[in-house]
């Protein structure tokens, strides 16, 4: 990827990417634990036609978490705000995955009105559960003891769909090398920022902006049923369950994930 800067926010040193030219830029946040890479794909489809902007978020990729001490989705969502406010941007048309979008969906509560429109994928808006959250707690546990070798291996098993092993070799490749490259003490953040997550669902009910959900069909982490609620939460939202597509629906197909945002943008 070219266009590569910098920008200090709200004590992180943010890295990304932005290229392209459109009034409302197209801005895309990656999922955990992964950098802006994951936005590969489409960030070489849509900057032909739209100015796209892909970050990593602190302690991800290149940025750095200036501080080094525990961030939470809020925080992330102020970052995020902050980051559209440093690069002048009033408005933004802005998609997250799992992670990024519980990020976005934080975001939202916030600032509503720096959105014209938002793409969710592959996310959800509860909270942990309890279970689910005592399983981070027990995933913390096990990679301050074993370190995250083990763990990359087990996270990238559930994150694609089952054919991307044969004939996506490399992009798995790609993913499983950013996650082992990521600071351990990032992960243990990201996942307890994950655990104690607040819901979105109540932000969502309320929406007034134009809404895209996207979920791989096949995608075991955040499954169709959680894209569905959002759905049916979010008056006149857009739904798009991907066939053949796992948790990453952006990189087991990208052309149909592209045509999807792609006519959302339109659509606007
Ligand atoms: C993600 O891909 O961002 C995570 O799997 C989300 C989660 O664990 O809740």
């Amino acid at each position: 990827m070219r266009n590569n800067f910098t920008v200090k926010v709200n004590g992180a040193t943010v890295h990304y990417n932005d290229e392209g030219i459109s009034t409302v830029p197209l801005v895309f946040i990656h999922g955990f634990p992964f950098d802006k890479t994951l936005w590969l794909p489409q960030y070489h489809f849509f900057k032909t036609h739209y100015r796209v902007i892909v970050y990593d978020i602190r302690g991800f990729g290149f940025s750095t978490n200036d501080s080094d001490t525990d961030f939470s989705i809020e925080v992330l969502a102020k970052d995020l705000l902050l980051f559209l406010h440093a690069l002048k941007i009033e408005k933004a048309i802005v998609c997250g995955l799992s992670m990024g979008g519980y990020v976005l969906m934080n975001a939202l509560r916030l600032d509503p009105d720096k959105f014209s429109g938002i793409i969710v994928c592959d996310t959800q808006c509860n909270a942990d559960s309890e279970e689910a959250k005592q399983k981070r707690y027990r995933t913390i546990e096990h990679i301050r003891a074993k370190g995250i070798t083990g763990f990359a291996e087990e996270f990238v098993k559930d994150a694609f769909y089952i054919d991307s092993f044969n004939t996506k070799k490399e992009e798995i490749e790609a993913v499983t090398r950013v996650i082992l490259n990521t600071k351990q003490q990032t992960i243990i953040s990201a996942l307890k920022a994950m655990a104690e997550r607040k819901e979105s669902c109540s932000t969502l009910e309320s929406l007034k902006i134009p809404t895209l959900i996207i979920c791989g069909k096949q995608d075991k982490l955040t499954p169709p049923e959680k894209a569905q609620a959002m759905h049916t939460l979010v008056k006149n939202s857009v739904i798009a369950i991907i066939n053949n597509a796992g948790h990453l629906s952006n990189i087991d197909q990208p052309e149909e994930f592209n045509a999807h945002v792609k006519k959302f943008i339109e659509s606007l």
